[in-house]
């Protein structure tokens, strides 16, 4: 377990578990929680012996948004001149594969933080909705941006405009969620797909990563050619080698960092 106030951290094989930890205010998102996930976030990116990380909240609430409390008071000249939520992007900068662990509410913040991670896994009890338009504002942590790439600007639009939730199925019939399980399946389901992503080659897990993240932010020329270049650069690793040499003479593989 762990030093910080805010998150529980703890290191399973190779999965880093970060558990959001602010159970009376439905896991909030406060500056001082989120800086702590960005520090664990980075920390995991030097870290070798960590391929995947696991963002989980409680049974009721992954997270129910930024936290009111902390933005009320706030004016423009802060929101746009000091840009607090310009730390959170950097979350969503991670190089190591990250798996957004959803029970309960992931509201607001809570919703943009579970998409800043490359896979949700959700329990049937999962809530998604970015309401701040019921607090006068619209989402301000990618929400508008990565929820109308996820789920199309038909229900993008529903979502934003009209507040309402989406429960884990719609969720999952959208392209928002990678899978829904039972309540007391999700803590097995997503360890077993992060441990599977931290048993990869971490250097072919990261352009991976990069590479299907290409395809959000560019044409689908350009998406291909850097597709083709990460691809190419890939044959330059021991990895690569090593995991197609172990195919062929029917064994398993041992990544740069066993060696
Ligand atoms: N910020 C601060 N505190 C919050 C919070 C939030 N986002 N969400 C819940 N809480 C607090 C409540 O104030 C309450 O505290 P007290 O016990 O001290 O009163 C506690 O958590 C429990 O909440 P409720 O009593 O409201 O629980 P509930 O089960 O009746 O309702 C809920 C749950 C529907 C999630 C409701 O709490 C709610 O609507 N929360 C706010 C959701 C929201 O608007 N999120 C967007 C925030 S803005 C944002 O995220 C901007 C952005 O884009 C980054």
């Amino acid at each position: 377990m762990s030093d910080f106030e805010n998150i529980l951290v703890s290191q399973e094989g190779r999965v880093k578990v970060v558990q959001l930890n602010r159970p009376k205010a439905l896991n909030a998102l406060n500056m001082p929680l989120m800086l702590e996930v960005l520090s664990v976030c980075q920390a995991a990116d030097r870290d070798e012996t960590v391929g995947c990380i696991v963002l989980k909240g409680s049974e009721k609430a992954f997270a129910a948004g930024a936290d009111i409390t902390e933005m009320a008071d706030k004016d423009f000249e802060h929101m746009y001149g000091v840009n607090p939520f310009g730390e959170w992007d950097k979350i969503g900068q991670t190089r190591t594969p990250m798996v957004a662990s959803v029970s309960g509410f992931a509201l607001g913040g809570g919703c943009e933080l579970a998409m800043m991670c490359d896979m949700i896994i959700a329990s049937t009890t999962a809530k998604f909705g970015q309401p701040e338009i019921t607090l006068g504002i619209i989402p301000g942590a990618g929400g508008t941006q990565r929820l109308t790439k996820a789920v199309g600007k038909a229900k993008a639009m529903d979502l934003c405009l009209t507040g309402r939730f989406m429960g884990a199925e719609e969720a999952e019939r959208s392209g928002l969620v990678a899978r829904v399980v039972e309540p007391d399946a999700l803590e097995a389901e997503v360890m077993k797909a992060a441990n599977t992503i931290a048993g990869q080659s971490k250097v072919a897990t990261v352009a991976g990563k990069d590479a299907v993240n290409r395809a959000f932010e560019t044409g689908l020329t350009e998406g291909i050619g850097a597709e083709r270049r990460v691809f190419a650069g890939l044959f330059s690793t021991h990895d690569q080698k090593e995991g197609m040499a172990a195919f062929m003479e029917k064994r398993t593989p041992v990544w740069k960092r066993d060696r």
